[in-house]
C-alpha cells in the first residue's frame, strides 16, 4: 500500500485524517514539530484505528532534517500537508515566524518531492483567502482579497508558490480551502487540543460548560445577519479528513483535471454565533454563559461555502450535522478534563 507523509500529523485536523487514511488502507508517516500537539495523540490514533502511524518528530524549517527524512522513506509517494503556524493575531505580532514556518518547511518539501518521478500533494488551506466575499455562497471562482494577516498571507502565498511549481515539475496538488473546522472523533480518542486560551469559537464553547472559563464572549451582535451575530460554515473534522483521502485517492488515480486543482471544503450551511451556542445547549444539555462584547477586528461578516464543486467533481459531501460536531466536541472536552 502507498506510503504518505502527513505533516502537522498530531494536530487536529491531521490526526483525524491520519485515522481517514488508514482506514482506507494507507500506510501512514507523521512528522510533527509537537509546537501545537501532543506526542501521545499517536496513541489516541492507534485505540481508533489498532495501528500506531511511524512518528518522526521534525521541525520542517530544518532544511537538512527534511533531506534526511526523504532517505529514510524513499517509499513515501505523496505529502498532506497541515504543518503551520495559525494564530491570526500572533502572525501579525511575529510575522517573520509565519513566514519562515508557513512558507520556509513548504518549500523544503516541494524541493525533495520534485526529486520523485511523480507525486502527489494536497496543501491545508483556509477560506480566508477569500476575505469577505461580496456574494454568498463562496465558491472556487470567487475572487481572492488581499489577505488580512500575514497568517493569510502565507496561505494566499502558499497556494501561488504550488501552482508555480506544479507547472514546471511532475507534482500534481490539490489545495483544499477549509471552511470552520470543527467537532472530535466520536470515539473521544482525538480531538482539538488548544494550546493556553482558545481563539476559536468551539473550543471557547467547551472549555466555558465545562467551566474552566468564566464565560463564552460572543464578538459583535450588530452584524448585517439575522440576529445581528457572524455567520460561519461550521464543518465536521471527520467530514474535511475525509475529504483528504477522497482528494489523494483522486491525485493517484489521475482523475484529476488539472495540475492543481482547488476546492471548497464546508457544509454549504451558514450558522451565526448564536445558533452555534443554542446548537451547543440543545446538542448537549449544558447552559452556556455568554455575553455580547464588541466585534473582533478583523471578523468577516459572513462565509459559507459553495459546495457544488466539491460534491460533483471531487464526490465528496458533509455528512455530519452541526449537533453531531458540537457533541463530539463536548464528549471529547469532557474526556480530556477527566470529567467523563
Ligand atoms: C479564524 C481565523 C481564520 C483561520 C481560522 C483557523 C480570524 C479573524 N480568523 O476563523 O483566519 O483560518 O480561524 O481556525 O481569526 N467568536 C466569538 N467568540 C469567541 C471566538 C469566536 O464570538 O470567543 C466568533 C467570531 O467572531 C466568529 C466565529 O465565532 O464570528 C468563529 O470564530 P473562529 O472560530 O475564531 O473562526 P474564524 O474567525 O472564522
Amino acid at each position: 500500500m502507498k506510503k504518505i507523509l502527513v505533516t502537522g500529523g498530531l494536530g487536529f485536523i491531521g490526526s483525524h485524517t491520519v485515522v481517514e487514511l488508514q482506514n482506507e488502507g494507507f500506510d501512514v508517516v507523521v512528522i510533527d514539530d509537537l509546537s501545537n500537539a501532543e506526542a501521545g495523540v499517536v496513541d489516541g490514533i492507534a485505540a481508533i484505528t489498532g495501528k500506531k502511524p511511524e512518528f518522526e518528530k521534525i521541525d520542517l524549517r530544518d532544511k537538512a532534517a527534511v533531506q534526511q527524512f526523504f532517505k529514510k522513506y524513499p517509499d513515501v509517494s505523496g505529502v498532506i500537508h497541515f504543518a503551520a503556524s495559525k494564530a491570526v493575531g500572533e502572525s501579525v505580532e511575529n510575522p517573520l515566524l509565519y513566514y519562515e514556518n508557513n512558507i520556509g518547511s513548504l518549500v523544503y518539501l516541494l524541493q525533495e518531492l520534485n526529486k520523485k518521478p511523480e507525486a502527489q500533494f494536497i496543501f491545508s488551506s483556509s477560506c480566508t483567502v477569500y476575505g469577505q466575499a461580496e456574494k454568498m455562497p463562496i465558491s472556487e471562482d470567487t475572487p481572492v482579497q488581499p489577505a488580512m494577516s500575514p497568517y493569510g498571507n502565507t496561505k494566499q502565498v502558499g497556494e501561488e508558490i504550488i501552482q508555480d511549481v506544479a507547472k514546471a515539475t511532475s507534482i500534481n496538488a490539490i489545495l483544499l480551502r477549509y471552511f470552520n473546522p470543527v467537532g472530535a472523533h466520536e470515539s473521544a480518542n482525538i480531538g482539538e487540543l488548544p494550546l493556553g486560551v482558545p481563539q476559536n469559537l468551539v473550543p471557547f464553547i467547551t472549555q466555558t460548560a465545562i467551566g474552566m472559563r468564566e464565560q463564552l464572549s460572543v464578538f459583535g451582535d450588530d452584524y448585517n445577519t439575522p440576529d445581528g451575530t457572524c455567520i460561519r460554515d461550521y464543518i465536521h473534522v471527520v467530514d474535511l479528513a475525509k475529504a483528504h483521502v477522497t482528494a489523494l485517492q483522486r491525485l493517484i488515480n489521475k482523475a484529476n483535471a488539472e495540475k492543481v486543482e482547488v476546492f471548497n471544503l464546508g457544509t454549504g450551511k451558514g450558522s451565526s454565533v448564536l445558533e452555534v451556542i443554542h446548537a451547543f445547549e440543545k446538542a448537549t444539555g449544558q447552559k452556556l454563559n455568554y455575553k455580547i462584547v464588541p466585534k473582533r477586528p478583523g471578523d468577516v461578516t459572513e462565509a459559507y461555502a459553495d459546495t457544488t464543486k466539491a460534491n460533483n467533481v471531487l464526490g465528496w459531501k458533509a455528512e455530519l450535522s452541526l449537533e453531531d460536531a458540537l457533541a463530539s466536541a463536548w464528549k471529547w472536552e469532557q474526556k480530556v478534563r477527566g470529567k467523563e
